[in-house]
């Protein structure tokens, strides 16, 4: 994974904790990783923490660009081979289904050509319902690749479906989808 750039997208749910976790072992594995928050990622981690993992800034704003001036939508895309979203909320799943761009994320996610990864985490109600199947299915028909959340002890104090998957399967996913697609 040496030098290979990843976009580390971050939406807000509690598993924000595990997205530094993920952003440190792409870090070590030899990554350039940047990351992009929404505002409610920003309620559960602070981009401090994801700047010194990464020792890159962090991207948060859409009209607010910190490297390219063109906008990040367009100079992450460009500059990206591969983004993750970790974690994915309902929210971020339903806007990606949909073509939403109302955020620095969501545009980035429009732009983007390369191979795009989601890791869905939520409560085991949300994750049943429907309509989050139903966008989840539309994604993987649009060439999405979806890391399945598991099952597992909730921050909502329940057991069962929705947990995010854990950090190294997700750094299996990304190293495997980036060889992929150098072969
Ligand atoms: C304590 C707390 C925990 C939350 N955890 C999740 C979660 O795990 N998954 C999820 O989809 N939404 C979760 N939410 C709701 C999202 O933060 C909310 O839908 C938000 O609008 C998502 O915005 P974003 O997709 O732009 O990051 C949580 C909200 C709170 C207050």
């Amino acid at each position: 994974m040496q030098d290979r750039q990843i976009v580390l997208g971050v939406s807000g749910g509690v598993a924000a904790y595990k997205a530094a976790d993920l952003a440190s072992k792409l870090t070590q594995a030899g990554a350039v990783v940047s990351v992009v928050m929404t505002e409610s990622a920003q309620e559960f981690v602070g981009p401090v923490t994801f700047e010194a993992l990464t020792n890159r800034p962090v991207n948060d704003d859409l009209f607010t660009p910190t490297e390219h001036y063109q906008g990040e939508h367009i100079g992450l895309a460009r500059l990206g081979e591969l983004l993750v979203i970790a974690p994915a909320t309902a929210n971020c799943i339903a806007k990606l289904a949909y073509g939403m761009a109302d955020d620095l994320l969501s545009t980035l996610a429009l732009a983007f050509t390369g191979t795009i990864v989601v890791c869905p985490a939520m409560n085991t109600e949300m994750w049943s319902k429907p309509a989050v199947q139903r966008n989840v299915e539309q994604l993987k028909s649009d060439g999405i690749v979806i890391v399945e959340p598991g099952e597992g002890w909730l921050s909502c104090g329940t057991i069962g479906a929705g947990r995010m998957a854990e950090p190294a399967e997700i750094l299996l996913t990304v190293e495997r989808e980036l060889n992929r697609t150098t072969e």
